[in-house]
């Protein structure tokens, strides 16, 4: 029987590096990619598969119930959803965290809603250990760990996790949550820390550390966590949790550092600024379950992938750059006339 993905937000860091996994891995899948293309989507994270038989991308909102509706008439067969498609970024969500609640929150029940409607097969929550909210030195998020979110985004996330869980219990509905620790690889924005300070310092531009430097996070290669987030979508069980992260946790300052010894440069660069309010001090992932129940295991080290992914982004320098200066905005409007 034919199947389509329906992936949402697949222009953007995680989803489009997830389309290329899914390319590769998983070739007769018939792809559809609905995203709004924001600030964060950029289609020349995919000029690579544009060609491929079967692979379908939508511009459209998922607050707008008739965009997800034209992303529906495009897919063939049994359909299953990915919904990555959200505002990420803890910081533009203090700036202003409207729209933080109209897509991740309204957008994710309107996916939801129509994805009930057409009878989808499967429907994976992307999700955030965010949620959780913050810990002191030592201990673990499990999936029982109380929802505590600080910020307007994990706030936002966490209400998207509660409608999805609501929509299992209520309804039936075929729904499952991931909950993954900080992504590192190529395409991501550089806004997040280790894109941004790769970019920096390439120029030799300031590299402003928040606060002490001393919060932690869990980090994870991003195709590790598309990798889960497969295993999940083939294996997972309707209504369940699921923790993914790399038992990889290091300081920022030690993050930063380790991407100037990689480039060459010097640690004058390095500038305390500001911290962010509200920063949630330590994000330590136990990923146990995945591990146990559906056998996924992370495959890279943060020793082997992130010198590769600082060559990454110094081999990409134009994407690089067409992403700073903006000019990849561009690149829609070439290609699809709009
Ligand atoms: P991103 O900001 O790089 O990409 C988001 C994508 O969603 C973009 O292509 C954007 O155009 C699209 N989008 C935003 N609003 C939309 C809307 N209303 N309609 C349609 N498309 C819309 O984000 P990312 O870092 O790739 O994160 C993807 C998902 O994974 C998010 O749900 C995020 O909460 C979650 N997540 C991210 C991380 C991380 O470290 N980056 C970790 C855990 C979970
Ligand atoms: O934990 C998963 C989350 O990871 C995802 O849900 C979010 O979408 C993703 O953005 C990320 O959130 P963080 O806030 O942890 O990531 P960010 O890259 O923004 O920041 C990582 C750490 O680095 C954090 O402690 C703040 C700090 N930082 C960040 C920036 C951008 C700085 O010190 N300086 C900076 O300029």
């Amino acid at each position: 029987m034919t199947r389509t993905i329906l992936v949402t937000g697949g222009a953007g860091f995680i989803g489009s590096n997830f389309v290329h996994l899914l390319c590769a891995e998983r070739p007769d899948w018939r792809i559809v990619n609905l995203d709004a293309l924001t600030y964060a989507g950029n289609l020349e994270n995919l000029t690579a598969v544009e060609e491929r038989a079967g692979y379908a991308f939508v511009h459209g909102d998922i607050t707008r119930e008739e965009d997800v509706e034209r992303a529906f008439a495009t897919c063939e067969g049994e359909v299953q959803v990915v919904h990555f498609a959200a505002e990420s970024h803890v910081d533009r969500s203090i700036l202003s965290g409207m729209p933080f609640v109209q897509a991740n929150v309204a957008g994710t029940q309107v996916m939801l809603d129509l994805s009930r409607k057409h009878g989808v097969a499967r429907f994976v929550h992307v999700s955030t250990d965010e949620v959780y909210g913050s810990l002191g030195p030592t201990g673990y998020f499990t999936e029982n760990t109380p929802l505590a979110p600080n910020s307007p985004y994990s706030a936002s996330k966490s209400a998207s996790d509660l409608l999805v869980r609501a929509a299992v219990h209520t309804h039936g509905f075929p729904g499952v949550i991931t909950r993954c620790s900080n992504n590192y690889g190529p395409y991501q924005f550089p806004e997040k820390l280790i894109p941004l300070m790769i970019a920096n310092a390439a120029e030799d531009k300031p590299l402003p550390i928040y606060g002490d430097g001393m919060y932690v996070r869990d980090w994870l290669y991003v195709q590790d966590h598309c990798e889960a987030i497969l295993r999940v979508l083939e294996e997972g069980e309707d209504g369940e949790v699921y923790n993914v992260g790399g038992h990889n946790e290091y300081k920022n300052l030690e993050i930063v550092r380790l991407i100037l010894r990689t480039l060459g440069k010097p640690e004058s660069l390095i500038t305390y600024v500001k911290d962010r309010p509200g920063h949630d001090r330590r994000y330590a992932i136990d990923a146990s379950k995945i591990e146990r129940e559906l056998g996924w295991r992370p495959r890279f080290t943060f020793e082997q992938a992130l010198p590769e992914t600082v060559r990454w982004y110094q081999s990409h320098s134009l994407w690089l750059q067409r992403v700073r200066s903006g000019a990849y905005r561009e690149y829609y409007r070439r290609q699809y006339g709009s």
